[in-house]
């Protein structure tokens, strides 16, 4: 582990997060750092929590996380009838664990969109083009593979705008956690007892 990066009693609680908000930055750059890949949670019409993996793909203002889905996917529609979402993050090197929770919109037009479309990993010939939409039952697997033709018509944005974050560092029995709650752009951090 490098100590230069660690989260350490050392720190203050305004260089503390802005270390993990640097490593949620460096997991945009870098396929394969381990906050890459985030498990979203959203609330299905019963209420009940559903979660899946995504990739993070862009995290701006230190509090808006964007992923790419298929327009057609379920989670598209349970973000539509209940737009809070939850978001957790976890690092197994640096024991990091990073949750973050607030309102996902998504983001199905615009120049923004397409900007993303025509962005370097995002336009994918296999990516939101599948005849079979997500979440169909099916007779086999074989029966989804097939493709239409590239084009940003299924692809969606979602983005989530946090108003909670809470990272907390594991470290033996010493481990560090603070939270951060962000209202109207202001934001207020706070250590909390782990
Ligand atoms: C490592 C990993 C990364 C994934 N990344 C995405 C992603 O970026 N966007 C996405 O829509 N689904 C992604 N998936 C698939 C979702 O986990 C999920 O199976 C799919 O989106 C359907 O979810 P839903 O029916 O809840 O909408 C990923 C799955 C894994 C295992």
């Amino acid at each position: 582990m490098n100590e230069s990066r660690h989260i350490s009693t050392e720190l203050s609680l305004s260089e503390a997060w802005k270390r993990v908000e640097g490593r949620v930055r460096t997991a945009v750059e870098d396929g394969s750092h381990p906050f890459r890949t985030v498990a979203l949670a959203t609330a299905d019409k019963t209420g009940s929590p559903q979660q899946r993996m995504v990739i993070l793909r862009n995290f701006t203002d230190d509090s808006v996380f964007t992923v790419f889905t298929d327009n057609r996917s379920d989670k598209v529609d349970q973000i539509l009838e209940n737009s809070s979402v939850s978001l957790l993050f976890y690092d197994a090197d640096e024991k990091l664990q990073l949750r973050a929770a607030g309102k996902a919109v998504v983001i199905h037009d615009g120049e923004e969109r397409m900007r993303y479309w025509n962005s370097r990993g995002s336009r994918n010939p296999y990516s939101y083009t599948s005849v079979v939409a997500p979440g169909t039952v099916i007779g086999h697997p074989r029966e989804a593979y097939r493709w239409g033709e590239e084009a940003p018509s299924n692809f969606s944005l979602i983005k989530v705008e946090a108003t909670w974050m809470e990272f907390l560092q594991l470290g033996g029995v010493r481990h560090i956690r603070a939270e951060k709650r962000i209202r109207q752009g202001v934001e207020r951090i706070r250590w909390i007892a782990p």
